[in-house]
């Protein structure tokens, strides 16, 4: 089967600065991937190239089946590719229902049907007695499910999460994990940064490593937790720190 994305050869430059390094890599439709890597190593970056925000500076983005490369983000967003953003774009002054409703506007014009689609999207994800809250007024783990919810509300085949779950505490991280997961059952690709080793490497199938911009390495979550690279580039002490229930690496 045809991938449901692939990335050839992605480079961004900001003037001297070369934040994506000719990335490449495919994802089948239904996979659940990690992208992993220190802060600035172009995670972002790369998220923001392949969903429109930032047209990339060479190198080629397949979705679909169509070359979305350089393609607005509402473009990007029709042929079923959302993203979230690492930084909650929350409108403070718009009840929780009606950010979802942006999301489900990209879908439809039609209030009743946006309507519907946003209240099950709450219920999903566990917003639903927040609906009428402003935004403004809730948790910054509500903040960080609305988020996912506005992006979900558009009916994703690809689900782009930057951080979702930074900041949550482990009971919170614990249930947007198990979100995660059944967002995924629902059918829908996920391809998540986060930090929080416990969370990425138990739940995807395969791991993307960054580093200085350039993949150092990608595959199932135990060979990259044992790569001597990725230890030295970015698991080193974090690693150590956070995981005893993981695999130590290699003596
Ligand atoms: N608009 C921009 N203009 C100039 N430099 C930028 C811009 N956006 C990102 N950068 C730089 O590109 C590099 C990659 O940043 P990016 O935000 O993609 O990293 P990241 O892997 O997401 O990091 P973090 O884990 O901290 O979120 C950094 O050096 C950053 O300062
Ligand atoms: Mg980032």
């Amino acid at each position: 089967m045809p991938p449901l994305i692939s990335v050839k050869g992605l480079c961004k430059s900001f003037g001297g600065l070369t934040a994506v390094v000719d990335v490449s890599f495919e994802i089948q439709a239904g996979e659940i991937i990690g992208l992993i890597g220190p802060n600035g190593a172009g995670k972002t970056t790369l998220f923001n190239c392949i969903s429109g925000f930032t047209r990339p500076t060479s190198g080629r983005v397949e979705f679909a089946g169509r070359d979305i490369t350089g393609w607005l983000p509402e473009e990007v967003c029709h042929l079923g590719l959302a993203r979230t953003f690492q930084v909650v774009r929350t409108f403070p002054d718009m009840s929780v229902l009606d950010n979802v409703l942006i999301g489900a506007f990209a879908r439809t014009v039609s209030r009743a049907e946006a309507e519907r689609g946003a209240r099950e999207v709450l219920e999903l994800t566990g917003l639903a007695s927040k609906a009428g809250l402003l935004g403004r007024n809730i948790t910054i783990a509500d903040k960080k499910r609305l988020e996912l919810a506005r992006a979900l509300a558009t009916h994703p085949r690809l689900l782009m999460l930057d951080e979702a779950m930074a900041g949550l505490n482990p009971a919170e991280r614990q249930a947007a994990v198990e979100l995660v997961r059944s967002i995924q059952a629902q059918g829908v690709t996920i391809l998540m940064v986060e930090h929080v080793m416990q969370v990425i490497m138990p739940i995807s199938k395969r791991v993307m490593v960054l580093n200085y911009g350039r993949k150092i390495a990608e595959g199932a979550p135990e060979i990259v937790a044992h790569d001597e690279n990725v230890i030295a580039a970015y698991l080193g002490a974090k690693y150590r720190q956070q995981a005893p229930s993981l695999p130590g690496p290699a003596a």
